[in-house]
């Protein structure tokens, strides 16, 4: 199966009933990660732990080094990375406290570090990307939700926008013609980036609001942080059944 890595991201800069060995700094040829690495235990199994947002949330989408958190990573064994991510819903599915395994990305980032062959060193390559998410994992996901008693929608569609602001009503509109059932803005390069390197990547999406004008009246801080902690609580058993392995056929 591979050592598992879980990437953090809002609500997460801890994992629920994970036993932390030691976190150890690090750097890399791309800058230092997010956080010191850390390694651990979750439901009796060694896995690798990373908040994507620094500790005490200080680094905004925009700013993570993407890069360095995969590297770091893959530096550090890892076969298997899932990215957690509080999102907004788009399309009807997708409510409030919904968890979804997405199975498609669609980015509207701009000016993020994309890839480790940027030309500056060694040669450029082109990666196949026609299925973002690797289909053990997600399948694995799956499963780990189904035996925590949790029912996660799929397939759906991510699209990452760049913030820190939330989007207008119309980019809300536009990304829903696109075909997207979820927002967030973390996505990318991180699914990418773990192709690069060989990683098998999936991502456990939360819903944490509804997307702009989707829902009645502003996104206000007070709602999503109502989700995020109801979401943050069902994710415990979900993420202990996936580091055990229940999710393996
Ligand atoms: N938009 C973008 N990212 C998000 C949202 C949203 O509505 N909710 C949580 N992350």
């Amino acid at each position: 199966m591979g050592l598992l890595a879980i990437i953090g991201g809002s609500g997460f800069q801890r994992l629920p009933g994970f036993q932390v060995i030691e976190a150890k700094p690090l750097d890399t040829p791309f800058g230092a990660p997010s956080a010191p690495l850390v390694h651990g235990c979750l439901a009796g199994h060694p896995i690798l732990f990373l908040p994507r947002h620094g500790e005490g949330h200080r680094l905004p989408p925009h700013r993570v080094n993407y890069r360095a958190n995969l590297w770091a990573l893959h530096a550090c064994g890892a076969q298997r990375v899932l990215g957690l991510a509080a999102v907004g819903g788009i399309t009807a599915r997708f409510g409030p406290r919904v968890f979804a395994v997405p199975d498609q990305l669609i980015d509207y980032t701009h000016g993020r570090d994309q890839s480790f062959h940027d030309g500056d060193a060694g040669a450029v390559a082109h990666v196949d990307f026609t299925e973002p998410y690797c289909p053990e994992l997600r399948m694995d996901l799956l499963r780990a939700c189904a035996a925590a008693g949790v029912v996660a929608a799929a397939p759906a569609t991510y699209g990452v926008t760049q913030g820190p602001r939330l989007e207008t009503a119309a980019e809300i509109a536009r990304m829903e013609r696109d075909g997207c059932d979820l927002v967030g803005m973390t996505g990318l390069p991180e699914a990418a980036l773990a192709r690069e390197l060989g990683l098998c990547y999936a991502s456990l999406a939360f819903v944490v609001n509804w997307a702009a004008g989707k829902g009645e009246g502003a996104i206000t801080m007070t709602a999503i942080e109502a989700h995020l902690g109801f979401c943050a609580g069902q994710s415990g058993p979900i993420l202990a059944a996936l580091a055990a392995g229940s999710g393996a056929p």
